[in-house]
Order: C-alpha cells, then structure tokens, then sequence
C-alpha cells in the first residue's frame, strides 16, 4: 500500500502543475455522489501511460462494509481502497464505462463475490491485499478489456487451468505474495498479449508442463530465478 501511494504521489508531483494550470479540475459532485465521496474528473492515465481524464468516485478509507449505492452511470473510476468490502450486490452492474476498480485492501475471499459481469472496458482491477484464496475457472471472463490485473497479496494456492479465460488483453499480471506451488503453462494460453508477470514470494516448488510457446521461456524463468 505504502509503495502505491507514494508512485501515485510521485507521478502527481510530476504532473500536478502542468494538469492544474492547464486545465483545471472540474466537479462534477451531483446528488449522485455517495456521501462522504468525493466525485470529480481526474486525470487517469492508461497502462500505456496516455493521459485522459475521468470521471472519478473516490471512497478509500472510509470504512464501508459494502459498495455505495447510487453510483452514477457514467462513472469511470472507482476507487475503494482500504474499507471492510466483502461482496458486492448489484451496484457495479449499470457502470458499462467503467475503466478502473480499485478494491484493494478490502475482505473478499471469493473472486466471484467481486462482482465482475459485464465489465466490457474494464482496463485496471485492483485486488491486491484482499484475502483471496483461489482463481476459479471462468471467473473473469467479462473482462475482455482488462490490461491489468493486481492480485498480488492474497492467500491464493490454487489457480484453475481456465482462470485467465477471456483476458486476451491482459498486458500486467501481479501474482506476487500468495501461497502458489505450482506454475502452470496453461493459465497463459488465454493471455497472449501478457508482457510482465509478477510470481515472485510464492512457495514454489515446480512448473508444471505443456507450457504453450509463448511461454516457452517461463521455465527458463523460474530456473534462473528470475520469478
Ligand atoms: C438512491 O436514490 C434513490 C432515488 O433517487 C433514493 O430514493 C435512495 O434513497 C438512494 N439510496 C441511497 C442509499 O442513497
Ligand atoms: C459511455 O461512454 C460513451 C463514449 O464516451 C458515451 O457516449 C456514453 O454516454 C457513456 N455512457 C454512460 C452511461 O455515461
Ligand atoms: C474484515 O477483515 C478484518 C481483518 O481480517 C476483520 O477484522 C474484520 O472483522 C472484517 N470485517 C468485515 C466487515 O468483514
Ligand atoms: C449485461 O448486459 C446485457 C446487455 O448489454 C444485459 O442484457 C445483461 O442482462 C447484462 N448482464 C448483467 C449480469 O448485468
């Protein structure tokens, strides 16, 4: 968590002058915010770091136990990090333009209880520091756009063969800090397009076979201690 706040506070450093006196920061707070959120259009920058603005629902560190309802439709950005979020309901399935997720350090233990149908430009899924213990078949495979997946730091020990079913745009996977024994090749014949894979702090003790061309250095990998 420390780490993530401080990038984003380097990266705001970085920007803030040039995005404030540019452009300013337009408010969009309407009744539709939930209380104590704060709602507004903010810059966001895509996993190939373009610059866009959206707009954004800010509820981290507030304590909730459940997603605030009445979110508006065109929200965009949701961040909840740091509340007591075990499930969700119904709340997220009228957002079709939402681009970023944030639900880290929150208490899932299921990934399905996350609620991810219809997530169609979903591009950043943060989950990381949950208490996830596995990745079912399937249970992400609405998210036809997600280029970024953070579950790092969960207690996954089990990762079903078709678990990363329907991600072909996942370029970021972050598998680090769980409780993984075993690599297996065919989670990433569904993420051709995978580019960095982070597994390490995982007890590993083999990579299993059949590990598709793609990945065909991933062993390599592991034996040279690069994961
Ligand atoms: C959501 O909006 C409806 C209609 O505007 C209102 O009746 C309801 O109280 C709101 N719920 C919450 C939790 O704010
Ligand atoms: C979603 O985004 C599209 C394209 O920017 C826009 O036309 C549409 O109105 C948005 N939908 C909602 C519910 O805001
Ligand atoms: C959330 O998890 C924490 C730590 O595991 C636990 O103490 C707390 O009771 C949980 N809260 C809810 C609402 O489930
Ligand atoms: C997903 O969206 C389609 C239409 O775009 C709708 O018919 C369907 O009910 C939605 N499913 C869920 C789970 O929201």
């Amino acid at each position: 968590m420390a780490r993530r706040r401080l990038d984003c506070l380097l990266l705001g450093q970085a920007f803030s002058g040039l995005i404030l006196v540019s452009l300013g920061l337009s408010f969009v707070q309407s009744n539709e915010c939930p209380q104590l959120c704060v709602c507004e259009i903010r810059p966001w920058f895509t996993p190939q770091s373009t610059y866009r603005e959206a707009i954004t629902v800010d509820c981290n560190d507030l304590r909730l136990t459940r997603i605030p309802a009445n979110l508006s439709s065109d929200t965009q950005v949701i961040l909840l990090q740091s509340n007591y979020i075990g499930r969700t309901n119904d709340e997220l399935e009228q957002l079709y333009n939402l681009t970023e997720l944030d639900l880290s350090q929150n208490n899932f233990s299921n990934i399905r209880d996350v609620g991810l149908n219809n997530m169609s430009q979903l591009t950043t899924l943060h989950l990381e520091e949950n208490q996830i213990t596995e990745m079912p078949d399937y249970s992400l495979q609405d998210l036809s756009n997600l280029q970024e997946l953070y579950i790092n730091h969960n207690q996954i020990n089990t990762i079903s063969a078709n678990a990363l079913f329907g991600l072909h745009n996942l370029l970021r996977l972050h598998l680090n800090s769980n409780k993984l024994t075993t690599i297996n090749g065919q989670w990433f014949e569904s993420t051709p397009n995978l580019e960095i894979l982070m597994i390490g702090e995982n007890p590993v003790v083999g990579i299993m076979t059949s590990i598709s061309s793609h990945w065909a250095t991933l062993e390599a990998w592991f034996w040279l201690g690069w994961i």
